[in-house]
């Protein structure tokens, strides 16, 4: 564990973040596209890397220099950023799980990565689950507009190089 007072995230933590970043949007232009094969894939990519990102946030967590923020700024900042971690995790899983009760499995070049058999086939719990999924991508996206837009703030108005940190 790193605790150290540092000016930046941890370069593998960086390019995690924004490799994510890439996948994500282009996870959602396919699935509003209806590529869905594409969509799947780029989708359970997001799911493998965002569950490492958990990992290495916190083994190489970084202690920074406070900068001057209201009590609840920094409150909405960290629970956005939390829920972004988790809700990338959250909405693939549903993904993968929905079409499992549809009887479908997840195939990656070819291969039955989860076979759709580990649930049973109820496929009036997958359009629910189907529902879910759509859902949270939306409120995922709506709070990835407030991160962004929090990140914007620091950076064009307060100018304190907080997207340094990341960068
Ligand atoms: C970061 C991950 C993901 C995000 C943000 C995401 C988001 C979305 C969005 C925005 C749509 C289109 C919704 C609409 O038509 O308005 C969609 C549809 C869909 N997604 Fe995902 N998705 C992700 C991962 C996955 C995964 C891993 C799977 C399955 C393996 C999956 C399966 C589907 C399917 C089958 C649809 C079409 C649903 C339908 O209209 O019947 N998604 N998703
Ligand atoms: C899918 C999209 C994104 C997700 C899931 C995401 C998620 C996260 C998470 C979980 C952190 C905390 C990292 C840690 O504690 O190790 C973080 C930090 C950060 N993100 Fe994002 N982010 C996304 C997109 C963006 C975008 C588009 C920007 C810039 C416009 C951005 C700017 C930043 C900055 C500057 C930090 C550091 C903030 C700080 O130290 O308080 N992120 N992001």
């Amino acid at each position: 564990m790193e605790r150290i007072m540092a000016q930046k995230y941890h370069r593998l933590n960086i390019v995690l973040h924004w490799l994510i970043f890439i996948l994500v949007v282009f996870t959602y232009y396919s699935g509003w596209n209806k590529a869905l094969p594409l969509h799947r894939f780029l989708g359970a990519l997001v799911l493998v890397f965002a569950l490492i990102r958990l990992f290495t946030m916190h083994l190489w967590r970084r202690k920074f220099a406070p900068l001057p923020q209201k009590p609840w700024e920094k409150l909405v900042a960290s629970l956005t950023k939390i829920a972004l971690a988790l809700l990338f995790i959250i909405v693939p899983l549903l993904g993968i799980v929905f079409r499992m009760y549809y009887g479908l499995d997840l195939v990656f070049f070819g291969y039955v990565v989860v076979p759709h058999d580990w649930v049973g086939y109820d496929p009036t719990l997958g359009n629910s689950l189907r529902l879910w999924h759509l859902r949270i991508a939306y409120f995922a996206l709506f709070l990835l507009a407030i991160h962004a837009a929090i990140a914007c703030y620091h950076q064009f108005v307060k100018k304190d190089k907080l997207l340094e940190r990341m960068l």
